[in-house]
């Protein structure tokens, strides 16, 4: 359903003597999910995770440069196209509550999603209802203004409006932030349930727990590069991840007793190469230099000089 080929994700900046250079949050990231099939992209704060989610909807920063092949559904994605699919065929869950407007009853918002998506507007009134049962919310919710929710009751709104039209491809970012386990599993579910029944799902979270209970396959995002690409059953401390940062990841998980630390935010690499280089026991000037290509290991694939 969605082909990425070499995505490159660039911010201008001027640095002192006003020299203007830009700097590359995601380099050169393939990767693809395909229907009936939820696909988790997981990575520490600054990794780059939302930026794809913007890419594919056509609404990066005015500062962003993007290079790279971007396909949906076999056809290659213009800035055009992806005007016109946004919220009809490419539906988003953002990670930010700001995404509601503040000025509309969220029961108005949910419904026009709906008829955006292709519902009928005489049918889109009854789905918003469904939808706010299926997240468990009352139906007085509907004639509420999105300041007048908790941080929860928001995000429930933001996965109703997302997922209730007939969009094919859900791009789900953070969509568990703020909520208790129960009400976060019972998201989880429905996404899962939706890609069973034919759309294709990408799980943008930094909660590989949550990730792992759901998805198929999981993409670890590391300084704008995909080190990784494994499938779900991978991740069971078995040794059977291929990069030191995804193991990394997983050692730093609480139910693992913090076996490792980890730094504050997804390291950055300046000088073009690994961006793991500074953390990894493996390193050599190798890694450094150059940015390693994409190897398939034991069906899955990874970036690493050493793997
Ligand atoms: N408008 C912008 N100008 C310059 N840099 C930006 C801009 N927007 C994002 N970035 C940078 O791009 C990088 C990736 O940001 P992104 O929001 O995709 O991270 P993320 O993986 O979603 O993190 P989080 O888990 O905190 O949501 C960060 O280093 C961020 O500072
Ligand atoms: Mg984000």
């Amino acid at each position: 359903m969605l082909d990425i080929k070499s995505l490159s994700i660039g911010f201008s900046s001027y640095s002192f003597g006003l020299k203007k250079h830009t700097v590359l949050a995601i380099r050169s990231l393939d990767l693809s999910v395909s229907k009936k099939e939820v696909l988790a992209v997981v990575g520490q704060s600054g990794a780059g995770k939302s930026l794809l989610a913007h890419a594919l909807l056509g609404i990066l920063p005015r500062n962003a440069s993007l290079s790279g092949d971007l396909t949906f559904k076999g056809k290659k994605l213009t800035p055009k196209d992806m005007a016109l699919l946004r919220g009809r065929e490419i539906a988003l869950i953002p990670q930010s509550m700001t995404y509601l407007n503040p000025l509309l009853k969220v029961g108005v918002q949910i419904a026009r999603a709906a008829e955006l998506s292709g519902v009928s507007p005489k049918a889109s009134w009854k789905a918003t209802l469904e939808a706010l049962r299926r997240y468990r919310l009352e139906e007085k919710i509907a004639r509420r203004f999105p300041f007048q929710l908790s941080g929860g009751m928001a995000r429930r709104i933001l996965t109703a409006t997302a997922t209730i039209g007939k969009a094919d491809l859900i791009l789900a970012d953070e969509p568990t932030n703020g909520l208790d386990q129960a009400t976060a599993g019972e998201t989880l579910g429905h996404l899962r349930g939706l890609a069973d029944a034919g759309k294709a799902v990408l799980l943008i979270t930094h909660d590989i727990e949550a990730a792992l209970s759901i998805a198929d396959r999981v993409t670890v995002f590391c300084g704008g590069v995909t080190v990784e690409e494994a499938r779900a059953s991978d991740f069971n401390g078995s040794g059977k991840l291929r990069h030191p940062y995804s193991r990394a990841l997983w050692d730093a998980l609480p139910g693992r007793g913090f076996v490792k630390s980890l730094p504050a935010r997804s390291p950055i690499s300046s000088s073009g190469g690994c961006p793991f280089i500074f953390f990894c026991e493996k390193s050599t000037p190798l890694c450094e230099g150059s940015l390693p290509g994409i190897k398939n290991l034991n069906q899955g694939c990874v970036r690493c000089h050493h793997a």
